[in-house]
């Protein structure tokens, strides 16, 4: 009876602690859907065929293929850690001030790219937002990164 009542708060205490979290099957994958898939799914190479034939699949607007959660999630924290970050920054977080070449892509006006690229940031967590790569993260910043499921 006494474990009943305790799973019973713990089911309670974790809905209400992850209810405003952002996922990747809730959040983005619908956004993913409407504005990636065209370029980045099934029919688009791994990244690492990708690089071996850049030019080829660029003419063709391929990149590389992200289509599930664990193949978006490798160009958030490793193997190629920042990418997304990098290429869908609006020019706030660049050197430059330029937007990520991905930025355009989030929306058809700047209300929507602003609104996909909070969604983005929300999901990935707290203060988890940085275009660092690799080699310049640190075990902090990438401790931040939730990016749930
Ligand atoms: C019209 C086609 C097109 C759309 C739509 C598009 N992309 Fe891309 N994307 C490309 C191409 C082509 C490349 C490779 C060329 C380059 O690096 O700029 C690329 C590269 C990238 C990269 C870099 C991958 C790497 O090798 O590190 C990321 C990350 C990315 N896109 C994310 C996105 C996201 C997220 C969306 C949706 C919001 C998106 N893209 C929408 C065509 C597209």
């Amino acid at each position: 009876m006494k474990t009943a009542v305790y799973c019973a708060l713990l089911t309670l205490f974790s809905t209400i602690a992850y209810a405003e979290q952002k996922t990747y099957r809730k959040d983005i994958r619908p956004l993913w859907e409407a504005r990636c898939a065209m370029c980045h799914g099934v029919n688009s190479p791994y990244v690492g065929e990708f690089k071996e034939d850049k030019q080829k699949f660029i003419a063709h607007s391929q990149g590389p293929r992200m289509d599930t959660y664990a193949d978006l999630v490798s160009f958030v924290s490793w193997p190629d850690t920042g990418a997304i970050m990098r290429r869908l920054d609006d020019g706030k977080n660049t050197p430059d001030g330029k937007p990520g070449n991905m930025y355009g892509h989030l929306g058809t006006n700047e209300a929507e790219r602003q609104k996909n690229l909070a969604l983005f940031k929300e999901w990935l967590g707290k203060d988890a937002w940085t275009l660092k790569r690799r080699a310049d993260i640190t075990k902090e910043e990438l401790d931040r990164i939730v990016a749930a499921y």
